[in-house]
Parts: structure tokens; C-alpha cells; sequence
């Protein structure tokens, strides 16, 4: 098995943000790359984890960047057109659906 660390994404910082958290303690994660529309949010996990790399345009942020995961965290309605896209691009998906949200 490779040891090659992995540069994850994560859209949608509410729950997200938990994510987040535990990426930025793991020693397999080398990077992290996060989206949401919120920029205010975007800015403040960000700042929090001291992240640069921030996109308030999902689609963007897969043309951009080459990621090995993406941790789907927006809103129900967004779950499979989302990972659909993200697992085109190539990535692993985490998605967890939590209540009707
Ligand atoms: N809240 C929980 O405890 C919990 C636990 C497990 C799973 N979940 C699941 O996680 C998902 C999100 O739940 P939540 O409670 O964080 O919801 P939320 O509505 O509080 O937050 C969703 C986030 O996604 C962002 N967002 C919305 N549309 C977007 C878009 N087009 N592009 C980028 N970002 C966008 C919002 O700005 C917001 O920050 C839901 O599917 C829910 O079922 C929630």
C-alpha cells in the first residue's frame, strides 16, 4: 500500500468543519482545500486552521486541484449531483446524510 500522504477537500464548513478538524490532527492528510458559499465561514475555518487554499465554487475548486477525497458536507439536496461530480474527478467521496436537511 502507498504511503503517499493525501490532499482532501471539504465542502460545506457546518458539520464540515469537523472534518476539518480531524484532517488537520491526521498524519495521512499532507493538505487540505475548502469550499463553501459562505465566505464568511470560508474565511473563519480557514483562518482557524490556518488554510490557504479556499473556493466558494465546487466546481472550481475540482478544476483546480487535484484531490484524492472530498468530504461532501452540504445540504441533502446537493449530495449526488456533488459526489457524482467529485467521484468524475476522481476523488473518494465521504457522505453522510443526517436527518432530512
Ligand atoms: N449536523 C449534523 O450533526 C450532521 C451530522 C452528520 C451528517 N450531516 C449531514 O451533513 C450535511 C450538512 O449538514 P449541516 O448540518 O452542516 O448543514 P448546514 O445547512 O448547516 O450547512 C451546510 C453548509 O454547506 C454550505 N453550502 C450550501 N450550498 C453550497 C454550495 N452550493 N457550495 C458550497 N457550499 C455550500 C452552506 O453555506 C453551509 O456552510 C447534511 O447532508 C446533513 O445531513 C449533518
Amino acid at each position: 500500500m502507498s504511503s503517499r500522504k493525501l490532499k482532501v477537500g471539504v465542502v460545506g464548513l457546518a458539520v464540515g468543519a469537523s472534518h476539518v478538524k480531524d484532517y488537520a490532527k491526521s498524519d495521512t492528510v499532507q493538505e487540505i482545500v475548502l469550499c463553501d458559499v459562505n465566505e464568511s465561514r470560508l474565511h473563519e475555518i480557514g483562518d482557524k486552521y490556518n488554510i490557504s487554499k479556499k473556493y466558494t465554487d465546487f466546481d472550481k475548486m475540482l478544476k483546480e486541484e487535484k484531490l484524492d477525497a472530498i468530504s461532501v458536507a452540504v445540504p441533502n439536496f446537493l449530495h449526488m449531483p456533488f459526489a457524482i461530480r467529485a467521484m468524475e474527478a476522481g476523488a473518494h467521496v465521504l457522505c453522510e446524510k443526517h436527518g432530512e436537511k
